[in-house]
């Protein structure tokens, strides 16, 4: 911090540079590691291709980091729509996410996306945001995927 009378200055962007970006991600990075081990976060896709001619017909796309699994982005085309392809990734991406010895998943939906779809799933709502986007819901759903052990929570968790 440079010792100026103005002291320091507020800047704000829609564009942060890489240095800032960095340099905020850095000091947090490092500030989490004093209460827990790295995220080992590792990217996770699962794509569905047809056998003729290799064209892509859905795909999930997420990552595994701290034994969750993070459902980001799933989208099955229109006219491979529930025949059951929609299971099969969300599956085989659990399927995986437990190799990695994963003991959770989480996925958010917009109200008119596919919360219900999670729900058949075994995924439960854990929180929810009104009105995102206006006039809609955005929908966090959760799913163990072993069973139920409670970890206990640490003290810092707890406060
Ligand atoms: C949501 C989506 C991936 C589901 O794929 P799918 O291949 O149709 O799913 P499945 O065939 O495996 O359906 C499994 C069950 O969920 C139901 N289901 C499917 N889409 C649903 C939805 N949007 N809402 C509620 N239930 C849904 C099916 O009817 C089926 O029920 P059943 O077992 O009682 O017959 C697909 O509809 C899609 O890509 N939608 C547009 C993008 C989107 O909303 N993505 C999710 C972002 S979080």
């Amino acid at each position: 911090m440079s010792s100026t009378t103005a002291g320091p200055r507020l800047e704000v962007t829609d564009r942060p540079d890489i240095e800032s970006r960095g340099w905020v991600l850095n000091g947090l990075a490092a500030s989490n590691r004093a209460y827990v081990d790295e995220p080992g976060k590792r990217n996770l896709a699962v794509i569905i291709r047809d056998h003729g001619n290799g064209e892509i017909l859905g795909g999930l796309l997420g990552w595994t980091s701290w034994e969750w699994l993070r459902i980001e982005l799933l989208y099955v085309a229109p006219a491979c729509r529930r025949t059951g392809w929609g299971t099969r990734l969300v599956q085989a991406a659990e399927a995986e996410a437990l190799k990695r010895l994963c003991r959770s998943a989480w996925v958010d939906s917009y109200s008119f996306q596919a919360p219900g779809f999670y729900e058949r799933l075994g995924y439960t709502i854990f929180g929810t945001l009104d009105d995102y986007p206006a006039g809609h819901r955005r929908y966090f759903l959760q799913r163990r995927l072993i069973a139920n052990v409670e970890a206990p929570l640490s003290t810092n968790d707890r406060a």
